[in-house]
């Protein structure tokens, strides 16, 4: 699953390590059956030959020359080098009320709510329960087999009469039958492989989520609006929402596994540790920008979250892209490009940016650990790490088919952005259409925002085959046989980690879609 690594490893198709060659110290062993402390894994025996691409994750480290540097995730929000679920376990304190919610004596369904809820911060070594405040975001929102035994389990929370302490926000829906999969044979494989979708459409809803227009993965959106305040706790799930709202907005939330969300949200509370702890947000890494141009987002994104695999960096030398150090609506992308793509090729939960982020603003270089190691990324790592991106399609030299705008969520800014640089292109060359459909993930309200601001705009687009969708780009391009028949260009580093898409830099791609042709 894209949005969070903790539910389950993701094969690296990309930067494929065999799982001898990335295994590391530690309990989260790749290749021995090794369970991390929580969530990838199910514990001993040896895996089957049809799993074994799920022995090593993205979630390792990887050096400039795309090699594993032995570091892995550990699962803990902030890593501790070896450690083990045994040594990292504590009892935490609970309060009256929270002991006597496990005591059941404010129902059956509490009572075990409360019951993973400990077992969960026991693991992670926590001290104890904090109360939860702002809104919670969930990264559900796959309605597949797979994800029968939650669904179920949510069901009943739900119709016992629990609910989330506040309204939540929810990921895109895993597909869109109005604007792109609006075929038979599409059709046909999404009602077959998610047929839980409606019941968990269903449980959302009465759980406490919105209607469906509101599904973003970029949920701090002012069109989405959840964005609480800083240092508010929250469980979220969802690995570039959570990396986003613990760095720009300044909240306090770990990596959440999938369906951890919903269990913090109906009690209201979750354990205290890793990136919910001051400790816990300090940086072990100085990533130093040194490239003379604005560095490619995805691609330093990507560089930190290799090398810093789930270390909280500080990154120095790019306060200069955000006018008077601020992040404003209009430059907010920069850094949703750069985070999701340290979430994804590493499990970066949080990452401060120096001049920029509210922490260094207030802490500056005191956020760094004592022997903080440092990371240069110049014009020639850049350029190293780009190297390392692999074409995967099946027919190496054909012609792209597909291009894919957006994951995180497009903003307004960015929308606006793309509508032109490809309008005004096609204008240019005489043409009224792309040479192939871009779709535009975007939340309907930022897509609604366009129309009503930029009218004009938004049907220029629509007619020259720009389609805006607000279904998960990196979930479409896991539909079956969808790597055999699309070959799709990008802008979203994070969309080039979970799938065969290959990833370019904007003017690259406005000339593939207007031409139908990849030219360096
Ligand atoms: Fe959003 Fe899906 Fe990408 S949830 S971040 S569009 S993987």
């Amino acid at each position: 699953m894209p949005a969070s690594g903790a539910l389950l490893s993701i094969p690296r198709l990309v930067d494929a390590a065999s799982p001898a060659e990335a295994a590391p110290t530690g309990s989260a062993q790749a290749g021995k059956a090794a369970a991390p402390a929580a969530g990838g894994g199910s514990g001993s025996g040896t895996f089957p030959d049809f799993a074994k691409d799920f022995l090593t994750s993205d979630m390792n480290g990887l050096g400039s020359d795309g090699k594993p540097t032995g570091q892995t995730m550990t699962f803990t929000g902030a890593s501790q080098a070896g450690v083990t679920a045994e040594t990292a376990s504590k009892e935490m304190t609970l309060t009256q009320e929270e002991q006597d919610i496990l005591d059941g004596k404010e129902g059956e369904e509490k009572a075990k709510l409360m019951k993973i809820l400990v077992a969960f911060g026991n693991t992670f070594g926590a001290e104890k329960l904090v109360d939860l405040g702002g809104a919670p975001h969930s990264n559900l929102f796959v309605g597949a087999p797979y994800m029968g035994s939650m669904i179920d389990m949510l069901n009943e929370c739900a119709d016992a009469g629990l609910k989330s302490y506040a309204t939540y926000t929810v990921n895109p829906r895993p597909y869109d039958v109005y604007n792109v999969q609006n075929n038979p044979k599409d059709m046909e494989q999404i009602y077959l492989g998610y047929p839980l979708q409606a019941k968990l459409d269903y449980v959302h809803s009465k759980l406490g989520a919105p209607d469906l227009n509101l599904r973003s993965c970029a949920c701090y959106l002012d069109e989405i609006g959840n964005a609480p305040a800083p240092g508010t706790y929250v469980a979220w799930c969802e690995s570039s929402a959570v990396n986003y709202g613990n760095s720009v907005l300044g909240i306090r939330t770990n990596r959440n596994g999938a369906g951890m969300d919903l269990i913090c949200a109906m009690l209201g509370k979750a354990p205290l540790f890793g990136l919910m702890t001051d400790e816990g947000r300090q940086a072990k890494w100085l990533i130093d920008v040194k490239t003379t141009e604005v560095p490619d987002w995805g691609t330093l994104g990507t560089a930190i979250g290799r090398k810093c695999v789930e270390d909280v960096p500080y990154v120095a030398g790019i306060d200069k892209y955000f006018e008077g150090g601020v992040v404003t609506p209009d430059n907010l992308h920069k850094l949703k490009a750069m985070g999701s793509a340290t979430a994804s090729s590493g499990a970066v939960g949080l990452y401060h940016v120096e001049g920029v982020t509210p922490e260094p603003k207030e802490k500056g270089r005191d956020l760094l650990v004592e022997g903080y190691q440092t990371y240069v990324f110049d014009d020639a790592e850049q350029q190293a790490i780009i190297d390392t991106f692999e074409n995967l399609w099946p027919d190496k030299d054909a012609d792209p088919t597909a291009a894919f705008i957006g994951c995180p969520h497009n903003t307004y800014h960015e929308l606006m952005k793309w509508g032109k640089l490809v309008t005004d292109a096609l204008d240019k060359a005489g043409q009224e259409k792309t040479a192939i459909p871009v779709y535009m993930f975007c939340a309907n309200p930022v897509r609604n925002r366009l129309i009503e601001e930029e009218g004009e705009l938004a049907s220029k687009m629509k007619r020259s085959g720009m389609h805006a969708t607000n279904m998960c780009g990196v979930v479409y391009a896991g539909m079956k046989g969808f790597s055999d028949r699309v070959r799709g260009v990008t802008n979203s580093a994070k969309t080039r980690s979970y799938s065969t898409i290959r990833y370019f830099p904007d003017q690259i791609l406005v000339n593939a879609i207007v031409t139908g042709k990849i030219k360096a």
